[in-house]
This record gives C-alpha cells, sequence and structure tokens, in this order.
C-alpha cells in the first residue's frame, strides 16, 4: 500500500504513480482512487490483464469494464467515430463521474468489453488517477475494486479487504469524494439513455443534450427485461447482513423501525440502524449511524457505501435504512439501497 494525498503529488508520489504505471503496463493490477469509488486497474489494452482483473474481483466475464482515458485524443484512437453528443457531454463534464458508451475499434480486446463492440470510456477527475492513467500507457480498464457483489471502495482500506494479496500494488488517496460510480450515457443508439444513475443527474444530462431516455431496468424493479449495462443484472452492494428500506412518514418509519429493532434484538440478533443527522438520535439499536444530512443528498451519497462496509466490519445481522426521493442524486442513492437490500422495502 502507497499513500499519495491528491493536493500534494510531489516528486515522491510521482516515483510512485511512475512504478505502478510500469506495474501496469507488464500486466499487473494496482488500486487507485478516483473521485468516484476505487478502481482496480490493468492495461485496457492487453486482454491479459482484463482477465486478471475479473479473477481477481470474482466477476463473471460478461460484464465489461470501463476504459478511464485522460484527455480526447485517446478516445479517438480507440472507437470508431466519437459522436457530437459525446464531444458536448465531454465538454460539459470531463473530466468527471461520466461514462460514455461508444463503438469500440479493434485496439479494445473484447476481453475488456466482455464481448461487446461497444466500449466504455470515462475520464475521471482525480489527479491521482489521471498521473496513473498517464504513465500506465493511457487506457486503464477499472472496475471498482470490490469483491463482486460487495459494495464499492470509497477508502482504501477495504480495497485491502477485498484485494490484499491478489494485485500488486494498493494506493491509497483517502476518501472519495463522490462515493458513488459515475452515471453510465448508452451513445450507440439514436436517443442517449442512461443506464446506470449517478452524480451526473438525468436533468444536468439534459441541459447539454436536450433529451435523455433512461433504461426503464433500472428504475423499476418489478421489469423481467435485461438491462442494458450488463452489470446492473447482477447482484450488487450486498451488505452481509439482511438489510430493509423503510418508506413512510418520518415518525411511523422511526417507530416502525426501533419496534422490529427491538424484537430482533430480542432474539440476539445485533441490529444496525441507518438514520440521517436529524433523526440519528431518535433510534435505538446496537448500532445507529448516520448516512448525512437529507438537506444535501451529496453527503448521503458519499457515506452510503461506507456505512454499509461499516455494518459488514461489526458484522451486523439485521439493518434497516430510512428512504430517500428520488430526484436529482437521490435517485443514484436509491438504486444503490435497493440493490444493497435485494429490493426488500417496506412500506407504511
Ligand atoms: O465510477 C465508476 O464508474 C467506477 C470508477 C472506478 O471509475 N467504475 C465502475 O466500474 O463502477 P464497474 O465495473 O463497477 O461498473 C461498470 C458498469 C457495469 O455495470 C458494466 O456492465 C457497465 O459499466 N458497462 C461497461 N461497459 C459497457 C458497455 N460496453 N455497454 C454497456 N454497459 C457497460
Ligand atoms: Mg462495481
Amino acid at each position: 500500500v502507497v499513500v499519495i494525498e491528491e493536493s500534494n503529488i510531489d516528486e515522491e508520489a510521482k516515483k510512485q504513480l511512475k512504478r505502478a504505471g510500469d506495474i501496469m503496463k507488464n500486466g499487473g493490477l494496482v488500486a487507485f482512487p478516483t473521485e468516484t469509488v476505487y478502481g482496480l486497474g490493468g492495461n485496457a489494452l492487453n486482454p491479459e490483464s482484463s482477465k486478471k482483473i475479473y479473477a481477481a474481483k470474482g466477476r463473471p466475464s460478461d460484464n465489461p469494464l470501463i476504459v478511464h482515458v485522460s484527455n480526447m485524443d485517446d478516445v479517438e484512437k480507440i472507437v470508431k467515430e466519437v459522436p457530437e453528443a459525446a464531444k458536448k457531454l465531454a465538454a460539459a463534464f470531463w473530466p468527471g463521474p461520466l461514462t460514455m458508451i461508444m463503438n469500440k475499434n479493434d485496439k479494445v480486446p473484447y476481453e475488456t468489453t466482455g464481448g461487446l463492440d461497444t466500449v466504455a470510456i470515462r475520464m475521471p477527475n482525480n489527479k491521482i488517477a489521471l498521473g496513473l492513467i498517464d504513465a500506465a500507457g493511457g487506457y486503464i480498464a477499472a472496475p471498482s475494486a470490490n469483491t463482486s457483489g460487495r459494495p464499492s471502495p470509497t477508502v482504501a482500506r477495504y480495497c485491502v479487504e477485498d484485494l490484499a494479496g491478489k494485485i500488486e500494488m494498493i494506493i491509497d488517496g483517502g476518501q472519495v469524494g463522490i462515493g458513488l460510480e459515475s452515471t453510465i450515457v448508452d451513445l450507440t443508439s439514436d436517443e442517449p439513455m442512461i443506464l446506470r444513475p449517478g452524480y451526473i443527474t438525468a436533468d444536468m444530462l439534459i441541459e447539454v443534450l436536450g433529451t435523455i431516455s433512461i433504461d426503464r431496468t433500472i428504475i423499476d424493479s418489478t421489469s423481467t427485461q435485461k438491462p442494458k449495462a450488463p452489470g446492473m443484472k447482477y447482484k450488487h452492494y450486498a451488505p452481509k447482513g439482511d438489510l430493509a428500506i423503510v418508506q413512510g412518514s418520518q415518525e411511523k418509519v422511526i417507530e416502525y423501525i426501533n419496534t422490529k429493532a427491538k424484537e430482533a434484538r430480542a432474539e440476539g440478533k445485533k441490529v444496525g440502524i441507518i438514520g440521517t443527522d436529524s433523526t440519528k438520535n431518535l433510534y435505538e439499536a446496537d448500532i445507529v449511524k448516520s448516512v448525512g444530512n437529507r438537506d444535501d443528498e451529496s453527503t448521503i451519497a458519499h457515506e452510503l457505501f461506507k456505512v454499509l462496509r461499516e455494518f459488514d466490519d461489526e458484522n451486523v445481522d439485521v439493518m434497516f435504512s430510512e428512504s430517500f426521493d428520488e430526484n436529482g442524486i437521490g435517485q443514484a442513492i436509491m438504486n444503490r439501497l435497493l440493490k444493497a437490500a435485494g429490493h426488500n422495502v417496506i412500506v407504511l
């Protein structure tokens, strides 16, 4: 594990980034911070590296990886063409938490795209990540740096927990800024479509493109259709204990959760509750955590995965969480929370 501060990339840090880049040029893997979550990186143009990534994560190999770049010229080199919409979105949001799907050319191996003719590309807004991409030769394939199925790591210690001994290096750049994975937009058909909600919201995309559609399967839990982003079909973000999301008026939610927590504890179970800053003190359980402040939902995005991981650390058996509005970034928060709970929602 190597520690680098994003705000202070000095000569020593540059040396470490070069060393990490060399590891990837030689086919090895390095976990590193981005502004969204930690990534598990390998050379995106080397099929053997991509195979290693799937193996280290225990991830099904039909679930494609995101290729991380540091500049626009490098995008042109790996796609058939850069759509107009991609140019506009890149100008507005890159570097940043937006991934765009385009038609790939022969430079990108099918091992990286899970057999698809399209490739997901993102330019992360983190100086450590950007320095590393350059040091590695321009293209880093990186899924989130967690064991497949577990919550994505937002601090380095959870990369260590999942990947130590399986990869060559972990770069600790502190807790990430955003905390949820990038928004994914498909630009390969006539109408741009959101395949995964994230910090860049539908409204922000509409402001640039004039229009956007959303893959219904990711907002409708009863849909039996296959999601267009293969990764969205897998069980995901799941903590070890059972998690239920409770919806209703604040008063009813608190009363219900406290009653259920008491019952579970009477059965000898360890109970955790995910509240918010304003409700945290109103709950009783073994562990009560605030996931953030409802008046600023980015605080909730920032803490969600970390809180889920902390409940794992504490071996909690049963968890209850408050629910959040699906506006703006709330759509991404609820998308992740619903998956973490296996769509176990209690409506009061
Ligand atoms: O914020 C992020 O995007 C983080 C950081 C590390 O950059 N990465 C990340 O990667 O979340 P991962 O592998 O956990 O999620 C990638 C998602 C999966 O759901 C995958 O199915 C989808 O992107 N995806 C990748 N390539 C695709 C393609 N060609 N077509 C459709 N979906 C694709
Ligand atoms: Mg992931």
